[in-house]
């Protein structure tokens, strides 16, 4: 399969110096690459800013913003078979940027943002029988916001994962998750190594693809 996946956060920046982003290390998707690249699978990486190597095989396309991903993101898919969504993508951006350092004395306490575009559902109308996985970051009640999101996103499946626990989520090398589809019983796994949740994943896009192939 040829397999495209977004990794890490985006910087949606102010000025030259100062941006909104939040704790994404990039580690998940660079473990979903990893693992399709090793079942031998053409994989493309569009990664946010990250301190982490490409991992062995795989093709790196680096961005910053959210508006680049999209971008990125809208240029290559035509030519893949699946898009793995696992950056966290900032949902605002500042409404301006400005070129220079603004000094303290020329700012307001009060930021003004404006929207991101959603690049899943931006990239819904392209869908046709590729496969489109998400993940969602979720505290509180995880299963009933990422069930909302598969649905509104139009996903084939959502990986929810508890964001609350400090060994799964953000930064660390293990997660915590539960695969959400639209017409199955939601199937928890058990605190894996990243690597492992790729592994899973990339498991199921292969059963996936077979299945829509056979069909
Ligand atoms: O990078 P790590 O440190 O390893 O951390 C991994 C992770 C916690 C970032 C990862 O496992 C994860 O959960 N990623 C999704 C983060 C999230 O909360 O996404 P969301 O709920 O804002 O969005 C849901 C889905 O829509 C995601 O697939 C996201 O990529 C996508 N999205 C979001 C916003 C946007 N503007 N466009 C999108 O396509």
């Amino acid at each position: 399969m040829k397999i495209l996946i977004t990794a890490g956060p985006t910087r949606e920046f102010l000025d030259p110096v100062r941006f909104l982003s939040n704790r994404s290390t990039g580690k998940m998707g660079f473990a979903v690459a990893t693992a399709a690249a090793e079942a031998g699978h053409s994989v493309t990486l569009v990664a946010g800013p990250v301190q982490l190597d490409t991992p062995n095989g795989v093709c790196r396309l680096d961005v910053v913003s959210a508006l680049e991903m999209l971008d990125t993101v809208q240029r290559e898919l035509p030519a893949y078979d699946a898009l793995v969504m696992t950056a966290a993508v900032a949902d605002w951006r500042p409404k301006r940027t400005a070129a220079e350092k603004l000094k303290k004395r020329d700012m307001s306490a009060v930021l003004e943002l404006e929207p991101n575009p959603d690049i899943l559902k931006t990239l819904l109308p392209q869908k046709g029988d590729r496969i489109f996985v998400g993940f969602a970051a979720e505290t509180g009640d995880p299963l009933a916001e990422a069930s909302r999101k598969l649905a509104a996103k139009g996903l084939d499946l959502m990986v929810a994962n508890d964001v609350s626990r400090p060994d799964a989520g953000f930064e660390v090398d293990t997660n915590l998750v539960t695969l959400l589809m639209p017409d199955n019983s939601p199937v928890p796994l058990p605190l894996l190594n990243k690597l492992e949740v790729g592994r899973i994943i990339v498991d199921w896009l292969e059963r996936k693809k077979g299945r829509t192939d056979k069909a």
